[in-house]
């Protein structure tokens, strides 16, 4: 065999990128109806945008970045998300100066290097939402809602759990009271834990390990750690969620794994993907901008896995409507084959989505490649219809077939269309 492509990435053929093309366009509209607008990024960064951004003790950066030296002697990585190099880019602009609320959405290919399995690959999409400039409740809320209305209107059956991962005071107190009391059940822990008890004991409660969740059944919650403005701000967005008729689940183990998140956080899992279900998940991220050497800014974003989305709505047999051409020519000999060259280019020209057979099969074979296409009109001609200038037109919906004057064509199927 050939070449293959690199391990955890993809091709995508057609008809799924019908599917893919279709999902932006709804993703799009969202977006647009909302007022967010598209931010368009680089794939590469310089590392310290991610490594200061995201943490040094994250799995992503710790393990999963595609980093390396380029010819100049610079460290660049792939980005692995979008949360980072938004902000980076929103500060090196100075956007702030000019507006005290900006909204931008992305849409676009990420790199992890993750080991791969269902639902998971080292080159993914995201589609998301970043809401630079606010520290107001609404501003969460708003964010929390589009990303569920987006998974309603594409009927993909979701669960959202929130929590709080509070302000560094609060989480400093959480973090000293969640380490004592991992510190007792050490021996029943796993490993990984256990190290990572000492470097990031939040990430200690989002194991997966069934060990690991009993162990930790007793732990502490940071809810009860926060204290006023931090536990009103989130007492204020469930609120707002509850009017917005927005249904969530409290979850004290939700942590997120990276380290940009303060006040609320928030995931969307569907039990539909097996072990790697989180469709999606984001939160307040209001040290960001300050993490990358900019002034203290509020924010909240979320970010999606498009090729998870997809896998939900395969699972469902949703089909997404295939792009086809709609009529398909076929000409019978020599002149009338030219005839229906001309014709599918001429159709396309105005708009028409047009069709014919290129490779001078027989008429049998044509007509399996216009049902193949999924032609909606298949238009006959031969040499007697060259002589009539009347074409013999088959509705491959209705089953019907009727003659039309070439001349007519055009108008019969602009009325068909509508
Ligand atoms: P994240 O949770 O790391 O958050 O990723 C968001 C989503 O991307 C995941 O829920 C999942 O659907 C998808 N995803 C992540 N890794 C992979 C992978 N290897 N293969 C397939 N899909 C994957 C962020 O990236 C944050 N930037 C979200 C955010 C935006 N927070 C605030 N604003």
């Amino acid at each position: 065999m050939a070449y293959q492509s690199v391990k955890g990435t993809r091709d995508i053929f057609p008809p799924e990128s019908s599917a893919w093309i279709h999902l932006e366009q709804r993703i799009r509209a969202h977006m647009d109806r909302a007022g967010y607008e598209e931010i368009r990024t680089p794939m590469f960064e310089d590392t310290s945008v991610f490594a200061r951004g995201i943490g040094e003790e994250t799995d992503i950066v710790g393990k999963e970045m595609y980093t390396f030296t380029d010819k100049g002697g610079s460290s660049l990585t792939l980005r692995p998300e979008m949360t980072a190099p938004v902000m980076r880019a929103w500060l090196q602009h100075s956007i702030g100066e000019r507006a005290m609320h900006t909204r931008l959405y992305y849409i676009g290919a990420m790199f992890r290097q993750e080991r791969p399995q269902a639902g998971r690959f080292r080159q993914f999409h995201q589609f998301g939402m970043e809401s630079i400039g606010l520290a107001t409740p609404e501003c969460d809320a708003e964010v929390i809602a589009l990303a569920s209305d987006i998974y309603s209107d594409l009927a993909i059956p979701h669960v959202l759990k929130i929590n709080s991962v509070g302000d560094t005071e609060s989480r400093r107190a959480y973090r000293t009271a969640l380490q004592e009391f991992l510190r007792g059940v050490a021996d029943r822990l796993s490993a990984e834990s256990q190290r990572r008890m000492e470097t990031n004991p939040m990430r200690v409660l989002d194991s997966k390990a069934p060990q690991d969740r009993e162990a930790t059944d007793g732990a502490p919650h940071m809810l009860d750690f926060l204290e006023g403005d931090t536990r009103a701000h989130f007492d204020r967005v469930l609120a707002l969620l509850d009017a917005l008729k927005v249904s969530y689940m409290i979850d004290h183990r939700l942590v997120r794994g990276l380290d940009y998140y303060s006040r609320t956080a928030f995931e969307f899992v569907s039990d539909a993907l097996g072990a790697q279900d989180a469709l999606g998940g984001g939160g307040r991220y209001d040290g960001l901008a300050e993490k990358l050497g900019g002034r203290s800014t509020p924010a909240v974003g979320f970010a999606a896995g498009i090729e998870r989305l997809l896998l939900v709505l395969e699972k469902q047999g949703h089909n997404v409507p295939p792009i086809v051409p709609t009529v398909f020519f076929i000409g019978m000999d020599e002149a009338s084959r030219q005839w229906a060259f001309e014709q599918t280019i001429a159709f396309r020209r105005d708009g028409v989505r047009a069709s014919c057979d290129l490779a001078r099969r027989s008429l049998k074979a044509t007509m399996r490649e216009a049902n193949r296409q999924q032609a909606r009109f298949v238009v006959l001609v031969g040499e007697s219809e060259m002589a009539s200038r009347t074409a013999t037109v088959k509705d491959m919906g209705q089953g019907t077939q009727e003659s039309i004057a070439f001349d007519a064509l055009a108008g019969y199927f602009a009325r068909m269309h509508t």
